[in-house]
């Protein structure tokens, strides 16, 4: 696995997934139109919902966007690391239309992880990354979930071993006054609100105008294949059990504990492998224990509640 033969091959149009520090992404030059094409393809993404363009930082990101004051704070406390920020596109903005669905802003984020960081750089432009799973499943946190859900379309996967936030980068909007969280994330609200204080909150499942500012907040989103039950306090023998904490109850056909320990950041870093590890025969269904909806609890608790709603398409529920 080389940097240069993926730069190489993103420079050429072609898609590579990478580790970040969230998620795995799928990643493609964010400044041409048919790379982005691909992404959405590979993915069979509808292409309403636009893409993160990933930067080294902020001076990057300042030609891809109008940057402020309160980017420029968040920035120097989160970044790098799992905050995505949304600001007004720049007049000269290179990021492909297609990437931003037709929106007049962009979404920047710059990501933690090496490997991501060396990428970026042998490559020399943003690069748009969703991650790199089918639309609408589990995001990957492992290079084997990738190759499950899209090994045949990349050209390359770069293994950088377990993701260490494991869940995705939150998505604030700085066009509204006050900034709105548009996806909980990695980056919890209390330590935002701590930066740029009060912060406004989109609604949950959102409907109408939210939903077009923050496309990707459908209802059923991050979805095994298997129903899934929250807040269970007792099992059912076919039940695979998703637990925390250490007061777990029995009779479960399988049992992961998220964190025996209640220890909300090791829970989130094991939340989507333990979800896949639990969406398989013999389990009929996977109950999940009660998560406190706190830090980063908040976005644990948004991904299972989208893994439990009915996306209305048959999915066996
Ligand atoms: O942690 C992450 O954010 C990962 C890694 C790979 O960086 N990426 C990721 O990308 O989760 P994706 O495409 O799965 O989710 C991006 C989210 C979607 O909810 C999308 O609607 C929102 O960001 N988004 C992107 N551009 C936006 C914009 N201009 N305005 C509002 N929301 C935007
Ligand atoms: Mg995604």
């Amino acid at each position: 696995m080389s940097i240069a033969e993926a730069a190489r091959l993103i420079l050429e149009g072609g898609l590579v997934a990478f580790p970040t520090e969230t998620v795995y992404g799928l990643g493609g030059d964010a400044t041409n139109e048919r790379a982005v094409a691909a992404i959405f393809e590979a993915k069979g993404r509808p292409q309403f919902n636009p893409l993160i363009s990933h930067v080294l930082g902020p001076d990057e990101a300042k030609r891809l966007v109008r940057w402020n004051d309160t980017a420029d704070r968040l920035a120097a406390r989160f970044w790098p690391g799992p905050l995505t920020l949304v600001l007004p596109r720049a007049k000269e903005s290179p990021v492909a239309l297609l990437a931003t669905a037709g929106l007049d802003t962009v979404a920047v984020r710059a990501p933690a992880h090496p490997l991501a960081q060396a990428l970026i750089r042998a490559v020399g432009r943003p690069l748009a990354a969703p991650s790199a799973n089918r639309s609408g499943a589990v995001s990957p946190t492992r290079a084997e979930h990738v190759v499950q859900s899209l090994g045949d379309r990349v050209r390359m996967i770069l293994d950088g071993g377990p993701c260490q936030v494991g869940l995705e980068s939150t998505v604030l909007d700085l066009t509204t006054a006050p900034p709105t969280l548009l996806r909980p994330g990695g980056a919890t609200r209390e330590a935002i609100e701590a930066v740029i204080g009060p912060i406004a909150v989109s609604d949950a499942i959102p409907s109408g105008d939210s939903a077009r500012k923050s496309p990707g907040q459908l209802a059923s989103h991050y979805a095994p294949q298997r129903p899934v039950r929250l807040n269970a306090s007792t099992v059912a023998a076919d039940e695979g059990l998703l637990a925390f904490g250490p007061d777990v109850p029995s009779g479960a056909r399988l049992t992961l504990n998220l964190s025996p320990a209640g220890d909300l950041g090791e829970a989130a870093a094991n939340l989507f492998a333990m979800l896949r590890a639990l969406d398989q025969p013999p389990i009929g269904r996977i109950a999940v224990m009660p998560i406190p909806p706190t830090g980063l609890g908040l976005a644990i608790n948004d991904r299972l509640r989208r893994a439990a709603a009915d996306d209305g398409t048959g999915r066996q529920r």
